[in-house]
Parts: structure tokens; C-alpha cells; sequence
């Protein structure tokens, strides 16, 4: 018999709601995406966003129930983000989920966040099986994960301070680009010439994998005080393309050799930076270097959306990983914590 998820997302600034069939099988992903109304401010205001998402979680969910042609009858467990993010708007979905779950007696999956990204990978390679490394990139986060198997994750290193995308957003704005600045930077990038300018790549050393951004940030944002002092021309997009190159450099590198390390032969990307295009050629270029297998999501499934909360909710339910009703949102909670109700 086949098993149907339902999911929730309210981590950020999307509201987004999916059904999916035997983990794998997208039948609905509806995303309300609030970029607009947070586009005015430069970047998510949580108070605003908690709001959106009340006026949207239950249109959503409807939504994703219609498209997908099934009742909340059919659906087998409810699975959420339930951490980390904005805690205002985590608990949105947390308390929609488990007034659902309440009211049905639908069991309920408490999902993290960057656990769903890496699964979204899943769902874009239906072949794809752990153990595998992924590389996870995302306004938030940044990290190297190695996935050993569906339950099982083990961090090589993550950020000191600034997230990819944090410090792709930082610099866009102080360039004039609105929010999110990612996809602009990445645009431009393409035009300009990635070896015009040198930007440190902090913490390069072998066998590091750690990142740091905080320090590149610094030294964009001092080039571009420095000629507007001086009252000279700025090529924006030399420095977008020599910005993104500092980034994607240390990305790829020290993904190649954690993977070489670990002896890991297969490549995942994760988070909303996965769909910058330098990084994907770069992660490409990399992976035919070494004779690796270079996995991606693609479109909606790599920025904030529910089908990746199902797909890790549904392997979840298939380990017995369900919440009660105490379910609360956790803005800071690590991956691999445990979320569920475990067994006496
Ligand atoms: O995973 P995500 O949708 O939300 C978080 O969980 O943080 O990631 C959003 C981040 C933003 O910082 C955005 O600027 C960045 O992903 N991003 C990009 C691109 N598309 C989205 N960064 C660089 N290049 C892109 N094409
Ligand atoms: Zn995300």
C-alpha cells in the first residue's frame, strides 16, 4: 500500500505545503513566497513574515491537498520544520501541524530544516542512495555533511561566522541589488572577469573544513570604499565575478578533499546558493576531475519548499520517528538532534 506524506515549511519566507507519494513521488509543492513583501525592507523582517505565514499556511495546505487530488484522509503522517529558523515563523507550521494532527490523529514528523535540503536531492536523482558528501549552502548555513545513510549524518565542518549566502546577500546590497542578492550577483558574475580581482579564501588549508566568509566580505566591501574614494570607476561586474570565485573556490576545494579523505565517490549539493551557476559548473568541473558522481536539486526543490520536508518526514516515519504533541520550534537546533519521541 502506498504511504502519503504531508509537509510544512514556514522556516524563513516561504509558506509551502506538499504531498508526496512513497517519499519520492511529488504529487503537490505549493510555495507562497513572501520575496516581495520583505524586498522593501533588504531582507526578512520575522514579525512581518510570522504574519504572512498565519494568512497563508492554511490556503497552502489546501492547495497542496486539491493538487494532489487526495483528502487529509489518505495522508498517513503530517511532517514539519519544526527548527532551525526564524522562531516566529517555524512556529507557524508547527502549530498548523499539530492542530492537524490533533484533530485527526494523523501521527506527526518533526522535520530540520537543513536535513529536508540535503533530501531534496532525493527527489531530483530517484536513483540516488547514501552514503554519500553534501555540500550544504544556504542563507543560514554552510556546511560539509557526510550523509552515511538515511539516518545517519556526521558534519566535517561548517561556518565560523557568515553563511555562502549570507555574505552573497550582503555584498548584492551594498552593489544596490534588492533581496535576495544571490541570484543577482550570479547573473552579473557571468559578465565580469573572475580573475580581475584577488579576494582572500580564509581557512584554505588541507584537511580544513571549515569556512569563513566574514573576512571576504570585509575586503569586497573595503575595494569598493576604497575606489569610491578615490572617485574611481567601479567595474561591478569584474568584482561580482572575483567575489563569487573567492567563494565558489573554497566551496569546491574543500569539498573535493573531504570527499577524497572519506573515500566518498558521490557528490550532492544542498541550500539555495546550490543554484548559483558558477558554483554548478565549478562542483561539475571538480566532480569529472576526480571521477566523482555529481548529484544536484534543481529549481524550486533547491530554495525553501515543503517536498524536501516530506521526503526526509517519510524516511523518518520508516525509522519511527514521530513527535507528540509537544512540538515546539527550536530556531537553533543542529542537524542529527533528536527530534522525536523516543522509545522507552
Ligand atoms: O535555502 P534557502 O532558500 O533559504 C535558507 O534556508 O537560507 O537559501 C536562500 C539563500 C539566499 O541567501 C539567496 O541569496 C541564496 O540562497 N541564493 C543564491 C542563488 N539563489 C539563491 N546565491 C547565489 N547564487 C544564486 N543563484
Ligand atoms: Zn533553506
Amino acid at each position: 500500500m502506498s504511504v502519503y506524506t504531508l509537509a510544512l515549511e514556514s522556516s524563513c519566507d516561504e509558506t509551502s505545503a506538499a504531498v508526496l507519494k512513497d517519499g519520492r513521488l511529488v504529487l503537490s509543492n505549493v510555495i507562497s513566497s513572501q520575496v516581495p513583501i520583505h524586498q522593501k525592507f533588504g531582507g526578512v523582517v520575522p514579525e512581518v513574515a510570522s504574519r504572512h505565514h498565519i494568512e497563508q499556511v492554511i490556503p497552502v495546505i489546501d492547495k497542496a491537498l486539491i493538487d494532489a487530488g487526495i483528502t487529509l484522509n489518505d495522508i498517513d503522517h503530517i511532517g514539519v520544520t519544526y527548527g532551525p529558523g526564524l522562531v516566529g515563523a517555524l512556529l507557524v507550521g508547527v502549530a498548523a501541524a499539530k492542530g492537524l494532527s490533533f484533530a485527526t490523529g494523523i501521527p506527526l514528523v518533526p522535520v530540520h530544516h537543513m536535513e529536508g535540503h540535503i533530501f531534496a536531492n532525493f527527489l531530483a536523482n530517484p536513483e540516488l542512495e547514501p552514503p554519500f558528501l553534501s555540500l550544504v549552502v544556504s542563507g543560514g548555513h554552510t556546511m560539509i555533511v557526510h550523509v552515511k545513510g538515511y539516518e545517519e549524518f556526521h558534519i566535517l565542518g561548517q561556518t565560523r561566522d557568515d553563511a555562502a549566502g549570507e555574505a552573497f546577500d550582503k555584498i548584492a546590497r551594498v552593489m544596490g541589488f534588492p533581496y535576495p542578492g544571490g541570484p543577482h550577483i550570479d547573473a552579473l558574475a557571468k559578465e565580469g572577469n573572475p580573475e580581475a580581482i584577488e579576494f582572500p579564501k580564509a581557512l584554505s588549508e588541507e584537511g580544513n573544513y571549515e569556512f569563513s566568509f566574514s573576512g571576504l566580505k570585509s575586503s569586497v566591501l573595503n575595494y569598493l570604499n576604497s575606489k569610491n574614494l578615490k572617485g574611481e570607476d567601479i567595474n561591478k561586474a569584474d568584482v561580482a565575478a572575483s567575489f563569487q570565485k573567492a567563494i565558489v573556490d573554497v566551496l569546491v576545494e574543500k569539498t573535493r578533499h573531504a570527499a577524497k579523505a572519506l573515500g566518498e565517490t558521490k557528490i550532492t549539493v544542498a541550500g539555495g546558493v546550490s543554484a548559483n551557476k558558477g558554483l554548478q559548473v565549478a562542483l561539475e568541473t571538480m566532480c569529472k576531475e576526480e571521477g566523482f558522481t555529481y548529484y544536484k536539486p534543481s529549481g524550486i526543490l533547491s530554495t525553501d519548499n515543503a517536498a524536501m520536508i516530506g521526503c526526509r518526514a517519510y524516511y523518518m516515519a520508516q525509522a519511527g520517528k514521530f513527535s507528540d504533541l509537544h512540538l515546539n520550534a527550536k530556531p537553533n537546533v543542529p542537524i542529527g538532534a533528536v527530534s522525536w519521541v523516543e522509545a522507552e
